[in-house]
């Protein structure tokens, strides 16, 4: 199975980079991020706890995310591999998709880097707030979810790196060029 972790900062292309990446490789998609506004939207009890999170720029407390994601996998019958976006945030986060992954015999293949500086993350991440309204796409929340991720995400790479399967991807330039060079990685270690 191909399971590839797509990681990298707000705004980084995670999720537009996933979507080219699930057409070509036949995977399936799942956003922590994605799942989480749906719930919102629904007004579940858990879309309430995690509005309090997101409109902060704070993560969502470890426990509700890992058990959000086991929900999640079960679900799945896709037999290629899963992207997982936005998924692991922390390194606690990243031992539990090991261990979740390995009862079900597979494990991560790649975890992909997105390198952006933050002007250009911020850029990002403003124009899209002034076209969609997502509502942590202000410069305040965006302020918070830069340094969240520089505290407890960025570390995660580390453990990746011990496993021998992180890739920095450039995550400038055009999406298409972006998603040859992640095309390129997957291809040659493959
Ligand atoms: P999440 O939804 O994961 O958001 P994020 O990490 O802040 O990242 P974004 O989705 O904003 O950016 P992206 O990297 O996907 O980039 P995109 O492709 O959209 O998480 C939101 C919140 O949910 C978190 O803050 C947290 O509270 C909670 N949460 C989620 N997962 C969690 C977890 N595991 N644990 C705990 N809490 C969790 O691109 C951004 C913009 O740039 C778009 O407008 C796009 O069109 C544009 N763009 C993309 N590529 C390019 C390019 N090459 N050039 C120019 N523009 C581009
Ligand atoms: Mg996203």
């Amino acid at each position: 199975m191909l399971n590839v972790v797509i990681f990298g900062a707000p705004g980084s292309g995670k999720g537009t980079q996933s979507k080219l990446i699930i057409k070509e490789f036949g995977l399936e998609h799942i956003s922590t991020g994605d799942v989480l506004r749906t719930e919102m939207k629904n007004g579940t009890e858990l879309g309430k706890i995690a509005k309090g999170y997101i409109e902060k720029g704070q993560l969502v407390p470890d426990e509700l995310i890992i058990g959000m994601l086991a929900k999640v996998l079960d679900s799945i019958e896709n037999k290629n591999g899963v992207i997982f976006d936005g998924f692991p945030r922390t390194i606690k986060q990243a031992e539990e998709l090991k261990k979740m992954l390995n009862e079900r015999k597979t494990d991560v293949k790649y975890a992909i880097n997105l390198d952006v500086e933050e002007d250009e993350l911020i850029n990002r991440l403003l124009e899209r707030g002034r076209l969609s309204g997502r509502s942590d796409d202000n410069l305040e929340t965006i302020k918070n979810r830069l340094e969240v991720y520089h505290s407890q995400t960025a570390p995660v790479a580390g453990f990746y790196i011990k496993e021998g399967k992180h890739h920095t991807i450039k995550g400038v330039g055009t999406i298409e060029e972006i998603f040859e060079r992640i095309k390129k990685k997957l291809c040659q270690t493959s």
